[in-house]
């Protein structure tokens, strides 16, 4: 007895077609052991059908195997998953231009590589681009900002950290409040919504994150934006 299937799911992109291919061993299985329930063969055939249920059973698993690792199953997965360290490279990139404008110097000190995080790259965006964007706006004519990404045994920490105006230590906890602006922005009329940081925040807490700042008022700030690490079997 033959069964023809076409085992080869690399010549299949799509999964609605590989899925498809899962009817063909249960409707094989489920006929054989329907035959073998009713008791009409001989002993030969009964071998054969015992075969045949084994082999397809066997099929089955395979192609559940391939499903488990066909790309459009794992891409809702992926779309969770950052490599950190090419996110903080590309955004500090990105807003250098603008740092430019002020004549600031963005120094970027990467150690480590393939740190991933759980978190999409849309959101990762926005938090970084936010806080980095804060460093280049409250910041003075030639000032400075530094980015280090450094990890831990199950975190990985972004520091962003500015020569700029400052905070006032009373005014830390409000910052990341909604429509929060503070005394020393106001006065030196700093345009602004005070959305960022409150959109950042909870960005970032809704991936298991922080974000924890201080400041000294006049002289900078630094802010570290934290998350758990991926582990390996989650990559
Ligand atoms: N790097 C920074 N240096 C000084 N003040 C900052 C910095 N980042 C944020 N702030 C203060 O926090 C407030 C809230 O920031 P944010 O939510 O990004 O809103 P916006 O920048 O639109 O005002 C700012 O208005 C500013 O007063
Ligand atoms: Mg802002």
């Amino acid at each position: 007895m033959q069964i023809n299937m076409n085992d080869n799911i690399n010549e299949k992109s799509n999964i609605r077609e590989i899925v498809h291919d899962l009817k063909l061993p249960i409707t094989s299985i489920m006929g054989f052991t329907e035959l073998l329930k009713k008791g009409s063969y001989d002993e030969k055939s009964k071998d054969e059908f015992f075969d045949i249920i084994t082999s397809e059973s066997q099929r089955l698993l395979k192609l559940i195997d391939e499903i488990l690792k066909h790309p459009e199953i794992n891409e809702e997965e992926n779309q969770n998953k950052c490599n950190i360290t090419i996110q903080v490279n590309k955004y500090a990139k990105a807003m250098s231009p603008l740092a430019s404008k002020k004549n600031i110097d963005i120094s970027l000190n990467i150690n480590s590589n393939n740190i991933y995080v759980s978190i999409p790259e849309n959101k990762i965006s926005r938090i970084l681009t936010n806080i980095i964007e804060n460093a280049i706006k409250y910041n003075k004519e030639r000032g400075k900002i530094f980015i280090d990404v450094t990890e831990n045994e199950d975190r990985v920490n972004i520091i962003i950290k500015d020569t700029g105006i400052g905070i006032a230590q009373h005014e830390l906890d409000k910052i990341f409040l909604k429509n929060y602006r503070s005394e020393a922005c106001k006065e030196l009329n700093i345009s602004g919504s005070g959305l960022g940081l409150s959109i950042a925040k909870k960005f970032a807490e809704d991936y298991g994150g922080t974000i924890k700042v201080t400041s000294k008022l006049g002289l900078g700030t630094e802010f570290i934006v934290s998350f758990p690490k991926m582990k390996m079997d989650e990559k």
